[in-house]
């Protein structure tokens, strides 16, 4: 008689504990689908709406392309040149203000598009729009380095303006005595 009472508490327990278990894992799932967001594993084990949102944040650096759709002029000027490829951003900015300018200026006449702005010597710049014919910023991609690949075409700038015969050797601005941005061969 004992036995079986003692067999009965033991079994309270087990009771107890399982419905504790119950509860707690039946909280778990209620919690579990509460925090996980609605789009999840849509795809696979990410946020789906992560893909829409990221795709309509405005890209940091502006591609070619953009710039292109309004300056076909630049594109043939680009069109066999070794340049082609060289990144409007180097030289320009992102101009993201510029485009959304022009963008209204195209639907209204009275809108002004602002002029480019001197470049300020800052690779980092927040310049929007800006047109640099400094050296520094030619220099920073064809000054002979130790590490480039032996077939760019990089200068020792010193005997480059001497063999060349530069006129203004401390000018910024000197590469464009025989240079061009868009164009730059000779
Ligand atoms: C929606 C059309 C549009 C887009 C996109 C656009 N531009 Fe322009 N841009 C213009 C217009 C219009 C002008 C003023 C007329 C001109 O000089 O062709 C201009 C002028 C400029 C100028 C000369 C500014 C000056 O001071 O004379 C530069 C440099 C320039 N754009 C660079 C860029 C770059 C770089 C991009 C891409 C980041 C870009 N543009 C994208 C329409 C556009
Ligand atoms: C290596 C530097 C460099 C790159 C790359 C470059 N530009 Fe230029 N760009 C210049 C310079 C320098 C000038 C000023 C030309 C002058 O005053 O003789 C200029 C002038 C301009 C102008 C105004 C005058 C004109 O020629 O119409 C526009 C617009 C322009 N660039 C757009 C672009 C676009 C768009 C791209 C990319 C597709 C681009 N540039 C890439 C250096 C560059
Ligand atoms: C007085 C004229 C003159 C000046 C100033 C000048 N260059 Fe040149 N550059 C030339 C000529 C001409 C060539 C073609 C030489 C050749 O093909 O042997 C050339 C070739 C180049 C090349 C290609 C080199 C190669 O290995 O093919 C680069 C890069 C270059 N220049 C960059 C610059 C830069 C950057 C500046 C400014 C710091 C500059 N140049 C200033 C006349 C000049
Ligand atoms: C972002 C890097 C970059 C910048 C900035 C840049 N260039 Fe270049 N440049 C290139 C590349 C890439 C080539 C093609 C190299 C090749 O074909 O071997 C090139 C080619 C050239 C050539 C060789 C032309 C030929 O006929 O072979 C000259 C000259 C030149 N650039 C001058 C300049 C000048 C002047 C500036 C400044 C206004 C400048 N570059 C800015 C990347 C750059």
């Amino acid at each position: 008689m004992s036995r079986h009472f003692s067999l009965l508490r033991d079994t309270r327990h087990l009771q107890a504990v399982a419905l504790g278990l119950i509860v707690l894992g039946g909280g778990l799932i209620a919690a579990r689908s509460h925090l996980i967001p609605k789009s999840f594993g849509e795809h696979g084990p990410y946020r789906g709406d992560a893909l829409t949102e990221i795709s309509a944040q405005q890209p940091v650096l502006t591609s070619d392309t953009t710039c292109l759709k309004c300056h076909d002029s630049v594109r043939k000027e680009r069109a066999e040149s070794p340049h082609k490829d060289v990144a409007c951003l180097h030289c320009h900015g992102n101009g993201h203000e510029h485009m959304a300018q022009a963008a209204n200026a195209a639907a209204d006449p009275s809108v002004t598009i602002e002029k480019a702005k001197p470049w300020d010597g800052d690779f980092f710049t927040k310049l929007d729009l800006f047109i640099t014919k400094d050296r520094a910023t030619c220099l920073s991609c064809h000054e002979k380095v130790v590490g480039m690949p032996a077939g760019f075409r990089s200068i020792d700038v010193k005997s480059h303006l001497a063999d060349q015969g530069a006129e203004n050797i401390d000018s910024p601005d000197v590469c464009f005595e025989c240079h061009t941005g868009h164009s730059p061969g000779i």
